[in-house]
C-alpha cells in the first residue's frame, strides 16, 4: 500500500481517547486561557477613543494599518486549523497540545475581530490590500506544511511557533511600549498576553520532545526554520518595510504614520531592534537543543 502523503490520508483513530493531562505545563496554558478570556465587544474601552486628537492622515493610515493587522491575525483563523488537524490525526500526539491548539485558533480569531473593530473606529475596515501583496507578506504556508507528512510537526512547531510566534509576540511587546493612545494600548496589551501563551506552548511542547530528537529530525527542523527566517521573517512578514516595493509602499507608509501617532504600530527602527534581538535570542535557545540556526546575511540589516 502506498505511504500516506497528507494528513487526509491518515485513518481516523481517536480511541483510546486519553484525556488525562500528559503535559501538565501545557494543560496549565489551556487553564490560564480560560481565566484571562476577554471579549472584544466589552473589554476594550472603545467609547474612550477620541478621534479628534489625530489628523486625517493619521486616522486614514491607522485604519489601513489595523485592517492589515486583521488580515495578519486571520492567518491564525485560516491556517491554525490545519495544525490542529495534524495534531489530532497523528497517532500519539498529546491531548494537551490538541486542546491548546483549539484555544489558539479561537484567540487568533479574537485578535482578528478586535483589530477589525478598531479599524472601524478609525474610519472603517478595509477588506483587501490596496494592491495584491507579495507572497512573503501575506502567506505563511502553514497549511501546506501541516498537511504534508514528509515535514515533521516538530519542524513546523520550531519554525512557526518557536520562531514565528516568538517574533510576533516580541514585536507586540515593543508596540505596547511605544503606543500612547489608551484604547490602542489596551488592545495591544490584550493581544500580547494571548501571544505570550502561544509562544510558551511552542517552547514547552518542544522541551518535552527534545529527548527524542534524532539527527534526521534536527536536520528537518533546521531546514524548515532557515526557510521561514529567510523567506518570511527577513522578507517582511512581521516587518513590512523589509519588503519595499510598489505593492507594499502604501502599507509601509501607513505603518509609519500609525507608529508616529502612537496608535499601535512600531517604527522601522523599533521593529528592527526587536526582530534582530529576537532572532539572536531564539538562536541561543535552539542551540541548547542542538538545533543550529545560522547567521543570516541580509541586504539591509547585515548579519542577523
Ligand atoms: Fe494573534
Ligand atoms: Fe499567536
Amino acid at each position: 500500500m502506498a505511504q500516506p502523503a497528507t494528513i487526509l490520508d491518515l485513518k481516523e483513530q481517536r480511541f483510546p481517547l486519553d484525556l488525562k493531562p500528559q503535559m501538565e505545563d501545557i494543560r496549565q496554558l489551556w487553564d490560564a486561557a480560560h481565566k484571562t478570556h476577554w471579549d472584544p465587544n466589552t473589554d476594550i474601552p472603545w467609547h474612550l477613543f477620541d478621534a479628534s486628537k489625530y489628523s486625517r492622515e493619521q486616522l486614514e493610515a491607522s485604519r489601513l494599518y489595523w485592517s492589515r493587522r486583521a488580515w495578519t491575525e486571520y492567518t491564525g483563523t485560516a491556517e491554525f486549523c490545519a495544525l490542529q488537524m495534524r495534531l489530532c490525526m497523528e497517532k500519539g500526539r498529546e491531548i494537551d497540545a490538541r486542546i491548546q491548539m483549539s484555544m489558539e485558533q479561537l484567540e487568533e480569531s479574537r485578535h482578528c475581530i478586535a483589530s477589525y473593530m478598531f479599524a472601524e473606529q478609525l474610519g472603517g475596515y478595509i477588506n483587501e490590500p490596496p494592491t495584491p501583496l507579495p507572497k512573503s507578506i501575506n502567506h505563511r504556508g502553514i497549511r501546506e506544511k501541516a498537511f504534508d507528512l514528509s515535514i515533521s510537526f516538530e519542524a513546523i512547531a520550531i519554525a512557526h511557533i518557536c520562531i514565528g510566534e516568538t517574533i510576533a509576540a516580541h514585536i507586540f511587546e515593543a508596540r505596547y511600549r511605544h503606543t500612547t493612545d489608551p484604547v490602542a494600548k489596551e488592545l495591544v496589551l490584550r493581544i500580547m498576553k494571548d501571544e505570550q501563551r502561544h509562544i510558551a506552548f511552542g517552547w514547552r511542547y518542544m522541551a518535552h520532545k527534545v529527548k527524542n530528537f534524532t539527527p534526521e529530525l534536527i536536520k528537518d527542523m533546521e531546514r524548515v526554520a532557515i526557510d521561514v527566517v529567510e523567506n518570511s521573517e527577513l522578507k517582511g512578514f512581521h516587518c513590512i518595510w523589509l519588503h519595499p516595493s510598489a505593492e507594499t509602499k502604501e502599507l509601509i507608509e501607513s505603518n509609519n504614520l500609525c507608529a508616529e501617532a502612537g496608535l499601535g504600530a512600531c517604527t522601522p527602527e523599533q521593529e528592527t531592534e526587536t526582530l534582530v534581538k529576537s532572532i539572536g535570542d531564539i538562536r541561543v535557545r535552539l542551540a541548547e537543543w542542538g538545533i543550529n540556526l545560522p547567521i543570516f546575511n541580509h541586504d539591509v540589516l547585515g548579519k542577523v
